[in-house]
């Protein structure tokens, strides 16, 4: 961490925001002050935005931390906010979805027609015994039904839970089981890297292991055969067919509105939940803040996928709740060729473009010429997520892509977070390179040391986030022990010191520069952030030992010029195996494919490295940070507590010979 931090503090770069936005920007510098003198004042100002059918009687109770409720006693519908209210003042034929298939195909859907479609989805959903409070698993390619099924969930009080639909059948399963949800929405598949790619035999699979499921939910897609279960309904011969009328009734702020699993340090994901009224607030508000979303002209394009809760909060509920015109892809951003992504923009003339610092560097690799062939003057504002983007793909991006005059906004902030807790506002920040900046209005971030102290500016320690806000999560689904102590257990009152109050623990490393400014350094814990996506080491670990062949593993996040971080396993294999020669090359790849299977495949390490033992501690415990010395290449650090020393060097000689 010390050489990041020597790096950094030499990044010296600074950009203030173009003046004309400036000036015309949606949120200005007094909003900080604001925030400031009276931070649940400025919150209840910011849930005006949205149309509720009861007022809330107070703003935050927080006399039972660290369980938050936000506008405790009001009630709102979110699919009215996010659809039904923009057609009733008059903007039913505004375009709310450019949607652009991955083979070419097109479907422009208004916010009429997105009424309609949500409502019929949300009577077929009701008619197939789904009621308020129900869990419903989404797993979906990136098609409008996608977003049409969220909605319809949140109309009539289910709570989804969307599935990546990268994700394996052990995966989905464990998802359903978790939340013992009723009904899949799905489709036959997607189109991915050129070619329709499976979903329902997934389904299928996980469906057949979880008693829970009563339905099924198909939307057609790419038209491959599908096997036909009892469970089994067509998307189009029942929610097409189904009355568009629906009428949203409202639920109450803290009402579950989605569930959301993400890697844990142990191998059980844990299911993050998100409630109603607070959580629309803030993702509302920082779209429009910290995109500058002017409804009227922008066309915003996020390129997340739906299963991130990037695609949660900045596709699903906060552009529509905005009113905003958006782009959503089906497909990869090589397909059909490496220039897909410039082409869009420049199609659609997209104003507003939120990607993550993987694609960045992967467009880097692939050559400026690229997107120097494409008009790509409509970009406004850019913005970066997912994790620590670098100086040079900063730069990059602001170069080739914003053409040296866009703001990008890098915004920091979680799935349990819910929504942009650090960022830049376009029109104000003076941005650096590399740095996501400070924390929004309203919000409290620190960076603080072991005893949970303010470290002084020049400092570095682990971000924290001191008060409750309204998008946070609201537990661990079904484990509200495991809520306090992955997050509140660390500092603070959490921690049993009554008097430091309660203090939310990120899991990130950050520093603070001279300025004040924020930089992120990535994760503290034992989740690997793999082209912006959580992975745990020990649900590889636990993948690899699943395996017949393997005795022990321990992962680590390795760092990799594209992906952020890179998965390196070390392995034991089990005494009778031949790991000579082909042999040892086969097993090698049987046990990449193997974690692909168990976990999908974002989970597949990048290099395993068979070894005859693991550097351990005289306590047994695995000293990750040496084999992440090994795995990139580095001198070893201090090997005095390990419990034979000359294990290190079994394994760096292993290392060489294994590619
Ligand atoms: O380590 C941080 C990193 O992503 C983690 C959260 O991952 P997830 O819950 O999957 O949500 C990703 C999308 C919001 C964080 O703990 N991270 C996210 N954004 C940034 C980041 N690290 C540095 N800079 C960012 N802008």
């Amino acid at each position: 961490m010390s050489e990041t931090l020597a790096n950094l503090s030499s990044e010296t770069r600074q950009f203030p925001p173009p003046e004309q936005l400036a000036a015309d920007a949606n949120v200005k510098a007094d909003a900080y002050d604001e925030a400031a003198a009276d931070r649940l004042a400025f919150w209840a100002k910011q849930a005006e935005r949205l149309t509720w059918a009861k007022k809330w009687e107070q703003i935050l109770d927080w006399s039972n931390p660290p369980f938050a409720k936000w506008f405790v006693g009001g009630e709102l519908n979110i699919a009215y906010n996010c659809v039904d209210r923009h057609v009733e003042a008059g903007r039913g034929d505004k375009v709310a979805i450019h949607w652009e298939g991955e083979p070419g195909d097109t479907r422009t859907i208004t916010y009429a027609e997105l009424l309609k479609l949500v409502s019929q989805a949300a009577n077929t959903l009701t008619d197939l015994g789904i009621g308020a409070g129900d869990r419903v698993a989404i797993y979906m390619p990136m098609i409008p039904e996608a977003a049409v099924a969220m909605l319809a969930c949140a109309r009539i009080g289910a709570t989804h839970s969307v599935v990546f639909g990268g994700f394996s059948v052990d995966a989905l399963a464990t998802r359903i089981k978790d939340a013992d949800a009723k009904l899949v929405i799905t489709a036959d598949g997607g189109y991915r890297r050129g070619k329709p790619s499976a979903l329902k035999p997934t389904v299928d699979e996980a469906v057949a292991q979880s008693p829970s499921i009563e339905n099924v939910l198909v939307v057609r897609r790419t038209g491959q055969e599908v096997a036909w279960t009892g469970k089994d309904k067509w998307w189009h011969e029942t929610v097409e067919q189904a009355s568009p009328e629906h009428k949203a009734q409202a639920f109450d702020s803290e009402h579950p509105l989605f569930i959301l699993y993400t890697s844990g340090t142990t191998g059980k994901p844990k299911g993050i939940l998100h409630t109603t009224g607070g959580y629309l607030t803030q993702t509302s508000y920082t779209h429009n803040a910290v995109f500058d979303l002017k409804p009227e002209t922008d066309v915003y394009w996020c390129t997340a996928d739906i299963g991130w809760v990037t695609g949660h909060s900045y596709i699903v509920y906060g552009p529509l709740s905005n009113g905003a015109t958006q782009v959503m892809y089906e497909g990869t951003p090589d397909t059909p060729g490496r220039d897909r992504f410039w082409q869009i923009v420049d199609k659609y003339k997209v104003s507003l473009l939120y990607t993550a610092p993987t694609l960045i560097r992967t467009m880097m690799k692939w050559g400026d010429d690229i997107p120097a062939g494409y008009d790509l003057s409509s970009l406004r504002v850019l913005g970066s997520v997912g994790e620590p983007i670098n100086p040079e793909a900063w730069m990059w991006y602001r170069e080739n892509i914003g053409r040296n005059r866009t703001p990008i906004v890098d915004t920091w902030w979680q799935t349990e977070t819910g929504a942009v807790m650090i960022s830049p506002l376009p029109g104000v920040t003076a941005t650096k390179p590399g740095s996501a900046m400070t924390a929004l209005p309203g919000i409290t971030a620190d960076v603080v040391d072991d005893q949970a102290q303010s470290v002084p500016n020049g400092g570095g320690g682990f971000l924290v986030l001191r008060d409750p806000w309204p998008s946070m999560l609201r537990t661990i689904w079904g484990d509200d022990k495991r809520f306090i102590d992955t997050y509140w257990s660390r500092f603070g009152a959490g921690a049993g010191s009554s008097d430091e109050g309660w203090i939310y623990f990120a899991g990130d490393g950050a520093k603070k520069d001279d300025d004040g400014a924020i930089w992120l350094l990535g994760r503290v814990d034992d989740v690997m952030l793999v082209s912006g996506h959580n992975i745990s080491t020990t649900e590889v670990e636990s993948a690899l030992v699943s395996h017949p062949s393997v005795a022990e593993a321990a992962v680590v996040g390795a760092t990799d010029p594209t992906t952020g971080q890179a998965i390196v396993a070390f392995v034991i294999p089990r005494g009778n195996v031949d790991t000579s020669g082909d042999a040892g090359e086969q097993l090698n790849v049987d046990l990449r494919n193997h974690v692909a299977k168990t976990l999908g495949p974002i989970a597949k390490p990048r290099q395993i490295m068979l070894v005859p033992e693991l550097p351990k501690t005289r306590s047994g415990k695995i000293m990750r940070r040496l084999l992440k010395d090994v795995a990139e290449h580095r001198s070893l650090g201090d090997v005095t507590t390990l419990q034979d020393s000359a294990v290190m060097d079994l394994i760096s000689a292993g290392m060489k010979t294994t590619k």
